[in-house]
């Protein structure tokens, strides 16, 4: 007997309410707070944020209903999902675990960073309006050797501690204080980012889309994204969806899921690249954009140090909802399927996921000279491989499988809860399922990698 199946019984969310927190849980994280703003600034601003949109309508709710479905119907992880449906398609499920290891291998370097700015603004570190020393502050720690590969250790630590307590544990009750929490914190912060002199430069790059910079390697990031921010592709919502009850309204909640994590994303932008263009900084500096901009905005705030620390902590636990959906998919799998014991499963994938991720860390600094793929060292290579390659292929394949091969009409059917509830857009999304978001992933993803 497992944790997963107390009595026979597969474990089951809570309520409803833990259910989309959860869910809403595992796509908000440091792909809307950190990532999302930092792509945008290295593609062209609106340009990115407009081809985000187009992707996010026809493939975003698409696959979010398409992964919730799968999982609540076949009750298994991502592998024994697919699995189900058809032997031949193991594989497709075996590709989001092995996305899962990769993107925690990075995922949790940059945890690390989050809970070493948690630390230096309970220091006072942090609080200082000069950019210039902010951004040796920031090279200095993701460029060390032990530092950051500590920290990446201590939010694996972090991750495992609530992956052992199972599905209904303590997160639940915590998401319901913490997101709400944390959506208030990004309004108050882009509101302060907005009213910086010369702040309106920075709406304008976000927000006005300049259609010469959209190119192929945009639409790429911008699929990429879509896929990384919502945790679509590897299975995640398949393994949250078969801890679902019978009753679940799944269309609403392939709704909400994504309209919480876009408006989180857009807050993101909104407090931070309106910041960077009234300081002068370089919108397309990469990922260290939300570790130098924003403590020089918190640092011309009044109660700046305070809002700086329970942001950074809000940072940290977005982050960490995230982390245990990408640990969860890996486990749901070794567990459900070698009948493992749930706490020596997440240890020993955890003690994996930490040595793979330390070449990540190093990799921004003494290993940043070895190159893995292109000029990508390891930390780039993984995100690549994972969010550019396997998260879209694995959306690819969810259409294929869903739309196609175990058939709409019993993807509809238990998305109705086998026709007790309303699901009006059934048409709709049918039509998107089969051809709209398969086609247009293809494109995508053919045309980028010629
Ligand atoms: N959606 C998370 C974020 O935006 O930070 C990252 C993520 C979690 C990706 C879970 C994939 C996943 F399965």
């Amino acid at each position: 007997m497992n944790s997963n199946q107390a009595n026979g019984q597969r474990e089951q969310w809570g309520s409803k309410i833990g259910f989309i927190l959860a869910a809403a849980g595992s796509a908000v994280g440091l792909g809307n707070l950190w990532k999302f703003p930092y792509m945008a600034g290295k593609n062209g601003g609106g340009a990115f944020v407009l081809v985000y949109f187009v992707i996010l309508f026809l493939v975003g709710f698409t696959l979010m209903m398409a992964e919730l479905v799968l999982g609540r119907h076949t009750q298994l992880n991502a592998i024994g999902a697919y699995r189900k449906i058809s032997k031949a398609f193991t594989w497709v499920g075996v590709l989001g675990v092995l996305a899962g290891f990769l993107i925690l291998s990075f995922y949790s370097v940059v945890g690390g960073w989050v809970i070493n700015y948690v630390v230096k603004s309970a220091t006072g570190a942090l609080h200082t309006t000069d950019t210039g020393a902010l951004g040796d502050m920031f090279g200095q720690l993701v460029g060390g050797t032990v530092e950051p590969i500590l920290y990446h250790g201590i939010f694996m630590v972090l991750t495992l501690a609530i992956v052992f307590g199972g599905i209904s544990g303590g997160i639940e009750k915590a998401s319901k204080i913490m997101m709400p929490a944390l959506f208030i914190m990004m309004i108050i912060l882009a509101i302060r980012s907005l009213t910086f002199e010369g702040a309106s430069e920075g709406v304008r790059f976000l927000l006005a889309p300049d259609f010469s910079a959209i190119n192929r390697g945009v639409v790429l990031d911008a699929l990429g994204q879509v896929f990384f921010s919502l945790s679509l592709g590897m299975g995640c919502m398949i393994t949250y969806g078969s801890y679902l009850s019978k009753e679940e309204n799944i269309p609403q909640s392939a709704i909400v899921i994504p309209l919480v994590d876009t408006g989180v994303a857009l807050l993101a932008g909104l407090a931070i690249l309106p910041a960077v263009f009234a300081f002068g900084f370089e919108p397309g500096q990469g990922p260290g954009l939300m570790f130098v901009t924003l403590p020089a905005v918190f640092a011309q705030m009044p109660l700046g140090r305070i809002f700086e620390l329970i942001f950074f902590t809000l940072v940290l636990f977005a982050a960490l909802t995230s982390s245990i959906s990408l640990l969860e998919v890996c486990v749901a799998y070794v567990v459900d399927e070698w009948k493992w014991n749930r706490k020596i499963t997440t240890m020993t994938l955890g003690a994996v996921i930490f040595l793979m991720g330390i070449p990540a860390s190093l990799s921004n600094g003494p290993w940043a000279h070895i190159q893995i793929l292109g000029e990508r060292g390891f930390f780039d290579t993984y995100d690549f491989i994972a969010s550019n390659i396997f998260l879209p292929l694995g959306g690819l394949m969810l259409c294929l499988v869903v739309g196609w091969f175990w058939g709409i009409d019993k993807a509809v059917f238990e998305a109705t809860n086998n026709g007790r509830i309303r699901f009006g857009l059934a048409p709709i999304w049918s039509f998107l399922v089969r051809f709209v978001a398969p086609v247009a992933i293809l494109i995508v993803f053919i045309r980028s990698i010629m």
